[in-house]
């Protein structure tokens, strides 16, 4: 884990309007210098009040909507209008309240029975749409979380798709939880100019200190497999952070 920079915040809330400032910074930094940002949304909870922050006035007025591209870290093997949908979190979070047109927004069309076809047509996608470095997607930046057990994306302890090493993309089962995912995989994220790790709760606090104090070189966690050549930047809440002490920066 290269020295990863780790932001406190007092809550999840400021965690969100902080790290939504960032994102903003970010997407219309990738926008001045290459015409377009392409950016990967994580799912599960936390992000979804930063999703809520962009679509207020005071922040989507800032940004052009026509030259984002919305793509999505992983997804769950549900229908789009599914309740655990990643991608219908942020429809209604974001996407039903800014002006992205729809032919940026890019779904991971993950169906039962054919998840290995759905990870096979995104990654041909990525790689028709983003710049390639070394053959691989670059993407501006991608939005992570962690699970309590280190996992990030659908990359998660003991599956197959942590020795993914070439695909971006990949169709993973998950033991534990009983279902497919698609996901992207260590490759892509690699590859990726600036992540964003967004991790708020009380449930996490173990594993960041793990993480970041008791292990910070080894890589026994999926997050921590991660070897960006890109700027990483934690943003963790206090509940988060609770463990770490005088690590706080
Ligand atoms: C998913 C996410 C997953 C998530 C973590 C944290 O599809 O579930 O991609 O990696 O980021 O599980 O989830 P919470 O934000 O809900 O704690």
């Amino acid at each position: 884990m290269t020295q990863a920079q780790l932001k406190i915040h007092p809550d999840a809330e400021a965690l969100a309007q902080a790290a939504a400032l960032r994102l903003i910074a970010l997407i219309k930094e990738a926008i001045a210098a290459r015409g377009r940002c392409h950016v990967a949304l994580s799912g599960g909870s936390t992000p979804k009040r930063l999703y809520q922050l962009l679509a207020e006035s005071k922040y989507q007025d800032d940004l052009d909507w026509s030259r984002i591209e919305i793509w999505f870290g992983d997804e769950r093997c549900v229908p789009a209008d599914h309740a655990d949908s990643n991608y219908r979190m942020a429809r209604e979070a974001l996407f039903e309240h800014v002006a992205l047109p729809a032919a940026n927004i890019h779904r991971m069309e993950v169906a039962l029975g054919q998840v290995r076809q759905a990870a096979s047509r995104y990654a041909n996608l990525l790689c028709q749409r983003l710049p390639l470095i070394d053959s691989m997607p670059c993407f501006d930046v991608i939005l992570l979380g962690m699970g309590a057990d280190g996992h990030t994306a659908s990359l998660f302890p003991a599956t197959c798709i942590l020795q993914e090493s070439t695909r971006p993309v990949a169709a993973v089962y998950v033991d534990k939880l009983q279902t497919w995912r698609v996901s992207l995989t260590y490759p892509v994220l690699n590859q990726g100019r600036h992540l964003l790790m967004l991790i708020a709760g009380a449930d996490k606090a173990a594993r960041i200190h793990e993480i970041h104090a008791v292990n910070p070189t080894k890589t026994v966690h999926p997050i921590q497999r991660i070897r960006a050549r890109g700027q990483v930047e934690w943003y963790l809440d206090n509940a988060a952070a609770a463990l770490l002490g005088d690590k706080i920066s």
